[in-house]
């Protein structure tokens, strides 16, 4: 009898972790190149974060401002990042993103049209140009549902409900993964080539999240445990509009789309409070009154934008500031309305039903408000973490030889914050690239044999917490994890409140080593949640250690202490990794340099 006899056990050249826009965009370029490829979800297909990013695809096409190129883009994307971006990344997602764009439409994407029938573009945040190529606000659904079919139309192997517990790597390598199905809890081994993760964020870690359920920084924990490095995981992302009314649906996801198409923001007293304080990087791009700001959103391209399309940092800490000081909404957050633009615009109610279907059926079956007539309430929510494995700018390869990311699992393009609309571009930008050089790994590195041992030590972790049925409830210790972040990890951060946090951290993954469940292997959500928890532990403490590490408020990091971008902290990505005593190590790595060139762009487009 064989060691791996218990085990189901495939073999693929590229297995894909996770099948959101960019795990989907990766398999297809990996299975056209010939490879016998996998996708394994941890939900089902087709269930992916991707939906949330509702607004569009940001791509330099100029259909509807000529003005707009990839140069202006890159800068745009380097200046919203607070230049710690990757610039190599963020060249070929400002030059790649249009054919990008076409090439989904060529694979059936339906997109809004101009009059004239090229792909429309809207206005977002911080984005110089309208740039967001849409579908009315179900962008990212449609790239999902696009890329589903033509991947499974060119031959996909598709494992649904799967956890996968461990990454398996042999002679310096990754050889594949480890697992179960969710369903029954089968034990699974998946042996492949190459391994792309494309698991998404992190979202799970905060109370109020626009993530769903599978968002634990599962991509993220599994690279760190193998030697995959973590970069910049101190930058995360609070979208500045969720719901926050009723509290069931507090955090889902209102898109920027909204203020794209002219919705502004007011407190209790009425007043757009987002004219009172416009950064300096952006005085000579913002409306200086309402009527600028209007005539931007209809396509007037010598009026300025409106501050509501400032970036996602600076309108979430506006909202937060108009909220402490007791000017929010009745249920704790600030007012949208999109509804004014009747004064403006004979068809208002159809072009806003048009434009923004699903925010018009969330609100008014969720909280019984009709957007074309009354104000949202909103608030921030948890949604994206730019930092994530480091990775190779060119290859999306990371420090550990045939494992590759891609989307938000991977760090570098967004630097310490990113642009509305640049996920959905990342994700078929990388997605393809890590696509293609890990078919071409795989070719040269074919699966190899599984270490048993590590096999047997990683099965015996996963079964672990059968072994305490009075254990404590993980689901519990989940939820006071997402407290500690929420409050002392949030939009606004000091060094003792992330000192306690680490603290909290520390005593929480103590509960969750002594963690039980019961019952069997099969339909066992409590047993999820340990395996989940590990993760979310690993994400949270690297998150705490590199915001305490970085002595400066820049991008979507804002720190009370110390309220201003600092030169020195200019220099540096951070860089966790796992040393060798087994405690978390970090380390500053200078950021990479920008050709002479590329620096040119920068400064002609400030
Ligand atoms: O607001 C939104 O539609 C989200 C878009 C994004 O995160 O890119």
């Amino acid at each position: 009898m064989s060691a791996l006899d218990k085990y189901i056990v495939t073999e693929h050249d590229v297995l894909i972790i996770g099948a959101g826009g960019a795990g989907l965009r990766a398999a297809v370029e990996s299975s056209a190149h010939g490879v016998r490829t996998a996708v394994i979800c941890k939900s089902l297909l087709g269930k992916a974060h991707t939906v949330m990013a509702e607004g569009g695809m940001a791509a330099a096409m100029g259909n509807v401002d000529d003005r707009d190129s990839w140069e202006v883009h890159f800068a745009d994307t380097m200046r919203g990042g607070g230049y710690l971006n990757n610039p190599v990344m963020a060249e070929h997602h400002a030059r790649e993103a249009p054919s990008r764009v076409r090439e989904l439409e060529s694979w059936g994407a339906v997109f809004d049209r101009t009059k004239d029938g090229k792909i429309l573009q809207r206005n977002f945040g911080g984005h110089r140009y309208p740039r967001l190529a849409h579908v009315g606000d179900r962008t990212g659904l449609e790239m999902i549902r696009t890329l589903q079919d033509h991947g499974i139309h060119q031959g996909l192997d598709v494992y649904m409900e799967m956890t996968v517990a461990a990454l398996l790597t042999s002679g310096g390598r990754v050889v594949g993964a480890y697992g179960y199905d969710r369903e029954r809890g089968r034990m699974r081994v998946w042996r492949a080539g190459a391994v792309v993760l494309a698991t998404g964020g992190i979202g799970k870690a905060f109370r109020i999240t626009s993530n769903s359920w599978e968002y634990t920084g599962d991509g993220q924990a599994l690279a760190y445990e193998v030697g995959a490095e973590l970069q910049d995981m101190e930058f995360v992302q609070f979208h500045p509009t969720g719901m926050v009314w009723p509290p069931s649906v507090r955090g889902i996801l209102v898109t920027e789309g909204v203020r794209g198409e002219g919705g502004v923001l007011r407190n209790s007293e009425g007043r757009r409070f987002m004219f009172d304080d416009i950064p300096e990087l952006y005085r000579n791009q913002v409306a200086k009154d309402e009527d600028e700001g209007w005539r931007y959103v209809t396509g007037d391209k010598h009026a300025q934008r409106p501050p509501e399309l400032l970036t996602r940092d600076h309108v979430a800490r506006c909202i937060n500031r108009e909220i402490k000081a007791g000017r929010g909404s009745p249920h704790g957050g600030v007012f949208l309305d999109i509804g004014w633009i009747k004064e403006r615009m004979p068809n208002a109610r159809e072009h806003i039903k048009k434009k923004l279907p699903s925010m018009y059926h969330q609100f008014m079956q969720l909280a019984g408000v009709d957007i074309t007539t009354e104000a949202m309430e909103v608030g921030p929510t948890t949604h994206y973490v730019m930092g994530g494995i480091r990775v190779d700018g060119n290859t999306q390869m990371s420090n550990v030889p045939g494992l590759f990311a891609a989307g938000e699992v991977a760090a570098g393009l967004h630097g310490a914050n990113r642009l509305g609309g640049n996920s959905l571009s990342d994700l078929l930008v990388f997605g393809q690239r890590a696509g293609e050089h890990a078919a071409k790994f795989a070719k040269s590195n074919p699966a190899a044999d599984v270490d048993v041992a590590q096999l047997e030590r990683e099965t015996a972790r996963a079964l672990e917490p059968f072994d305490r049925p009075n254990g404590e409830n993980p689901y519990t210790i989940q939820h006071d994890l997402q407290d500690v972040m929420q409050d002392l990890v949030g939009i606004v951060r000091t060094q003792s409140e992330m000192e306690q946090a680490l603290d909290r951290i520390g005593g929480l993954n103590a509960r969750s080593e002594k963690s039980g469940v019961v019952g069997h292997r099969e339909f066992n959500p409590g047993w999820h949640t340990a395996i989940d928890l590990r993760n979310l532990l690993t994400v949270s403490e690297a998150v705490t250690r590199s915001a305490l590490d970085r002595k400066e408020s820049r991008g979507a990091q804002f720190r009370d202490d110390f309220p201003t971008k600092s030169d020195e902290c200019s220099t540096f990505n951070t860089v966790i990794s796992k040393g060798g005593d087994g405690a978390m190590k970090l380390e500053r790595r200078p950021i990479s340099k920008m050709r002479p060139e590329l620096t040119a762009i920068v400064e002609k487009n400030k």
